[in-house]
């Protein structure tokens, strides 16, 4: 068989377990019940496999957790504040670090420091907390995604693209001064953890410098955009992740980063920029919401598990088991005829509801229903990805209907097998043959930001 056939497998072995409690069906049926058939209102101890998110609930390597032992919890100037800006200058180039919490905390930074009132913010597909800031600040989001990213069919590798077109369209249309910069995410999350390719990346920077724009990276799943990079866009091959990811970060002014996504940890997250007056005043503000310049809501012990967990998430082997262990779920399903957003992307699987469930309408919640649904057959733990998640219009105060009704499937890192990965694609295979008994959902409980994670339903 050719190097280039064989498996996946991952490149670590397991050292420590966490035991599950398994659950019967008539309990998943009254937890999933008093949880208002929110996933994330269920508790964790009644969850098998849990895919809610990949974010913070990945397994640390003997590395990260010897790295806590190093944790220098000085309140000022920490040793692992050092280590940490070192690891981002050395992987991802940029100058100035601002730790904070995790990726919303940068988020909120950025926002209110770079976005005024009335401003347009250009952005490669919405992501909840990040639109959520913008709007905040006073800003308004317009997506500028490639239109294939909408259509959880289109086979192209890139889908995470940048409009070129729609972008120069709005530069014309509200004139530059009204765009404090592009926020481009690699890879993106609501699309499907879609990749950009880097001539898009080269090519937006081009026309951003042309208008004197800014461009700021949301790069939470960088490392993983990379991957896609080298296996999938010409002349990429037989570079490095590591390499790629830097040359990313290359074409941009700074970016969020979520720690807990790539950089393997269960807490942290960062804001990074080259502009010295933007991390003047960003580094001025983190003190108002986060904690002082040199943590940023961190222990000293987080910051260093952190740099660690960046080194690692750009080895080649640890990506390519990564996705492989993704792509493999993707696979399962799709032998199954379950429809899946395609190409399959980086963090996770993402059932396409509409078509699974043509008999719900949108605002029935198809994949709220079905991140119910499967949760109640199998214990596994989805999340919802469509009408819930895009909330309300903040003018007209309507929902908004994204064309893309999604439950996300999301793979923690280096924390399940794949005979976990068998029994999810059987469950989700279940749930599809018995598809035409599930039932839409009427929303009882809405909270007013980001819905999603508290809204409470009942069966229709
Ligand atoms: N940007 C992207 C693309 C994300 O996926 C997330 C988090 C954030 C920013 C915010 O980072 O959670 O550290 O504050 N995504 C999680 C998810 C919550 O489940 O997709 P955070």
């Amino acid at each position: 068989m050719s190097l280039s056939k064989r498996s996946w497998a991952e490149p670590f072995k397991i050292k420590m377990v966490e035991l599950l409690k398994m659950t019967t069906p008539a309990q998943r049926l009254k937890a999933i019940k008093e949880a208002g058939y929110n996933t994330f209102l269920l508790k964790s101890e009644d969850v098998y496999i849990d895919l809610l998110t990949d974010s913070g609930t990945s397994a640390m390597s003997d590395q990260q957790w010897s790295g806590l032992m190093l944790g220098d919890e000085a309140y000022a100037g920490s040793k692992n504040f050092y280590t940490l800006e070192k690891a981002v200058q050395k992987y991802y180039g940029f100058k100035y670090l601002i730790p904070t919490h995790q990726g919303r905390g940068a988020e909120n930074l950025l926002s209110q420091v770079m976005i005024k009132k009335g401003d347009i913010v250009p952005g490669n597909m919405y992501f909840t907390t990040t639109r959520l800031h913008q709007e905040l600040a006073g800003g308004t989001f317009v997506d500028v995604i490639i239109d294939e990213a909408h259509d959880s069919e289109n086979l192209f590798p890139f889908k995470g693209n940048v409009d070129l077109n729609k972008l120069e369209a709005l530069i014309k249309k509200h004139g530059a001064k009204k765009i404090p910069y592009v926020c481009v995410a690699v890879t993106v999350n609501m699309a499907g953890g879609q990749p950009v390719s880097m001539e898009n990346l080269k090519q937006l920077r081009k026309l951003t410098n042309k208008h004197g724009i800014k461009v700021m990276l949301d790069m939470t799943r960088i490392a993983e955009n990379a991957f896609f990079i080298q296996q999938n866009e010409k002349g990429y091959a037989n570079k490095s992740i590591a390499a790629i990811v830097k040359e990313i970060c290359s074409y941009t002014d700074g970016g969020t980063f979520s720690g807990k996504k790539d950089a393997l940890v269960n807490i942290g997250g960062f804001l990074v920029v080259n502009d010295k007056k933007i991390f003047e005043e960003a580094s001025n503000l983190v003190v108002v919401y986060e904690g002082l310049h040199t943590y940023g809501g961190l222990a000293g012990r987080d910051m260093e598990a952190m740099a660690i967990g960046i080194a690692e998430s750009v080895q080649d082997e640890h990506m390519k088991a990564r996705i492989g262990q993704v792509q493999y779920l993707g696979d399962k399903l799709l032998e199954a005829e379950v429809p899946i957003v395609l190409p399959v992307g980086g963090h996770g699987i993402f059932v396409d509801a509409k078509r699974f469930l043509p008999h719900i309408k949108q605002d029935q919640f198809p994949a709220q229903a079905l991140a119910a649904e499967i949760y109640t057959d199998s214990g596994v733990r989805t999340m919802e990805r469509g009408i819930v998640s895009a909330g309300r219009n903040k003018k007209t105060g309507k929902h908004y209907y994204p064309k893309l009704e999604l439950v996300r499937l999301t793979i923690p890192r280096r924390v399940y097998t794949q005979a976990h990965m068998d029994v999810i694609a059987e469950s989700v295979q279940h749930v599809y043959e018995n598809r035409k008994k599930i039932k839409g959902l009427k929303m009882v409980y809405e909270p007013k930001y980001l819905r999603f994670f508290q809204a409470r339903f009942e069966k229709l």
